[in-house]
């Protein structure tokens, strides 16, 4: 089945069991998934029983789409989404993001869990995205072109909203949490990165790595849907520390960020 195909079957799945219409879409990240229990009214959708959507194969993740309402803004979150290195293809990584644009999501909200780079963060640190470095050697708009998707080639100068992120900045002073600002780059993983590797890309103006996201957004950028995107800085990235990586500690770390986290998001949806 080709791509288009596939997003509309799922789409007509979801419109059949629910008449709603979001105007906001949330990515949520490893152990970030809580913030779906911050929606109210909602309606739970498992990733299993709508047609075409992958099941989500990493720990920390769950497979629900979930409608609902964010202080009063009609929501839509992915508690659980797809990467690369599960062995999916590009189409199916953001087979997620492309439903919830052609159910009408105006704006994006993307989280995740990264590697430090920079040597002046920590872990526990929440960074705004600026801007990425899409490293993962793919693309969601490779292929024919599909103008229900948006046109082949679109400008990536502001992909990351800056009225989104000026407001971000002010609700992070409001509540008084402290915040970074920087560049993620987008390594396909799931082998977490050389000490070499993060030198090349300290070299080359990244802030942050992980192994997400990146598709997601040049997906929602194709389809005109801004984006606000925030990482969870879970550990530094390999050789900037001396410690070894694991994914439990990318776990942990974000388990105890997270209700800083939730508060920024649900706080700018409130905003918007
Ligand atoms: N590298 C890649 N992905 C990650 C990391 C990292 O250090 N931490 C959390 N996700």
């Amino acid at each position: 089945m080709s791509h288009i195909e596939d997003v509309k079957k799922a789409v007509e799945y979801i419109k059949r069991k629910i008449n709603f219409r979001p105007e906001v879409g949330i990515v949520l990240g490893s152990g970030l998934g809580d913030l779906a229990y911050e929606i109210e009214n909602k309606t739970v959708l498992s990733y299993a029983d709508i047609p075409g959507f992958p099941v989500s194969t990493v720990k920390g993740h769950a497979g629900n789409l979930i409608f609902g309402q964010l202080k009063g803004k009609n929501v839509v979150a992915m508690q659980g989404r797809f990467h690369l290195y599960e062995g999916y293809p590009i189409s199916k990584v953001v087979l997620g993001v492309r439903v919830m644009g052609l159910l009408g999501i105006k704006i994006l909200f993307v989280t995740n869990a990264a590697g430090g780079i920079n040597k002046s963060f920590a872990p526990g640190d929440l960074m705004v995205i600026r801007d990425h470095i899409n490293f993962s050697g793919e693309n969601p708009a490779i292929g024919e072109e599909n103008l229900q998707f948006g046109p082949r080639f679109f400008d990536m100068t502001y992909a990351y909203d800056q009225q989104l992120i000026q407001m971000a900045k002010k609700v992070y002073e409001e509540n008084t949490i402290p915040y970074r600002e920087g560049v993620y780059a987008c390594f396909k993983g799931p082998s977490y990165e050389t000490p070499a590797e993060i030198n090349m890309l300290s070299i080359m103006g990244a802030d942050a790595v992980g192994m997400s996201t990146v598709p997601e957004v040049i997906a929602a950028r194709q389809m005109d849907i801004r984006v606000f995107g925030m990482s969870c800085i879970t550990n530094m990235a390999a050789g900037i520390s001396k410690d070894r990586l694991s994914h439990q500690e990318v776990v942990e770390t974000s388990n105890k960020a997270k209700a800083s986290f939730i508060k920024i998001i649900t706080d700018m949806i409130g905003k918007l």
